[in-house]
C-alpha cells in the first residue's frame, strides 16, 4: 500500500452523511409524479454508502480503515490484478472502466464521495473485474479483506449495506445492457445524459467534468458521433451545452434522430 496514511476522522464520514442526506432531500423535493430514467437512477445515486450508517458503524470503519490520497489520473486498481481491499471514496472522483490492448475503453461507472469500489475481488477473491483511476485528486478509505471482516463482526449491518449497493449495481447494469442492446447511439447518449444529470435548483444539469470522449466511452461510440448528437440535441433545444456543464432543457429527450 502507499504513503499518506492518516487515520480518518468521524467528522469526514459525517460530512458525507449530511451531504448525502441533502442530496436525498433535494431529489425528493424535486421528484415529480412521472419518474424519468435519469431521475430513477439519480435516486439510487443519492444513497451513498455512508448515509445509511450510524455513529457506531462509522466509528468501526474509522478504526479499521486507512486513508490514502491519490493525485489526479492515478491508477488505483488494474483489471485482472489480484487484490483484496475495498475502497471508499471520502473525496474526489474515480472512473471504473474496462479496456482492451488497443487502449479503447468502456466506462462502466463514475463514482464520487460516499461510494465504494473493489468489493468484488474482496468478496470472491478473483482478479479485479475492472480498472479504476482517479479523475481528480481523491482521498480513499481502504479496508483490507481482514479489516472488512472485522467491521462486519463488530457492526453486522455493514454487510447488508454492501449487499444493497451490489443489488443496485446489478439493476443499473441490467438497465445499461438494455440500453446498449435496444437503443441506437442517439438514444444511448440521451439516456446517459439523463443518468448523469443531477438536480440543481430545479434544473437537470450534467456537471461532471466529462469530455465528449468520456461520453463516447460510456456509450460505445466515437467522439465524432457524440459531438454530432450533442450538437443536434442542442440545435433542437433539448439541451444547452456550456463549457463545463450540459443543462437538460427538455427531459423528454428523443430516443433517436
Ligand atoms: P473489483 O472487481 O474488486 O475491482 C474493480 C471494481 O470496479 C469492482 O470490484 C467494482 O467495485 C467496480 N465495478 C465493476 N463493475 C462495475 C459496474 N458495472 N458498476 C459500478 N462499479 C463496478
Amino acid at each position: 500500500m502507499g504513503r499518506n496514511y492518516r487515520t480518518p476522522t468521524v467528522g469526514c464520514l459525517k460530512r458525507l452523511t449530511i451531504k448525502g442526506f441533502q442530496e436525498i432531500l433535494a431529489a425528493m423535493a424535486t421528484h415529480n409524479s412521472k419518474p424519468q430514467v435519469g431521475e430513477r437512477t439519480q435516486a439510487l445515486k443519492a444513497v451513498p454508502f455512508f448515509t445509511q450508517m450510524n455513529d457506531q458503524e462509522l466509528d468501526v470503519i474509522r478504526s479499521l480503515a486507512i486513508e490514502k490520497s491519490y493525485p489526479k489520473n492515478a491508477v488505483v486498481l488494474t483489471e485482472g490484478e489480484i487484490g483484496d481491499s475495498l475502497y471508499m471514496i471520502e473525496s474526489g472522483r474515480v472512473k471504473v472502466f474496462i479496456g482492451d490492448e488497443d487502449g479503447r475503453e468502456i466506462i462502466l461507472k463514475l463514482l464520487g464521495p460516499g461510494h465504494f469500489f473493489g468489493e468484488m475481488a474482496m468478496i470472491d477473491q478473483q482478479p479485479r473485474s475492472a480498472s479504476v483511476t482517479t479523475q481528480e485528486a481523491s482521498t480513499l478509505l481502504v479496508l483490507t479483506h481482514a479489516a472488512f471482516e472485522a467491521c462486519v463482526e463488530r457492526a453486522p449491518r455493514i454487510a447488508n449495506m454492501v449487499l444493497r449497493v451490489l443489488a443496485q449495481r446489478v439493476r443499473e447494469a441490467d438497465r445499461k445492457i438494455g440500453t446498449l442492446a435496444l437503443m441506437d447511439v442517439y438514444g444511448r447518449v440521451a439516456s446517459t445524459l439523463l443518468e448523469l444529470a443531477v438536480n440543481k435548483n430545479g434544473q437537470l444539469v450534467v456537471s461532471e467534468k466529462l469530455s465528449q470522449q468520456d461520453i463516447a466511452n460510456m456509450v460505445g461510440a466515437s467522439r465524432e458521433m457524440v459531438n454530432r448528437i450533442l450538437k443536434d440535441l442542442s440545435d433542437r433545444g433539448f439541451i444547452s451545452v456550456e463549457s463545463k456543464s450540459i443543462t437538460i432543457i427538455n427531459r423528454e429527450l428523443p430516443p433517436s434522430l
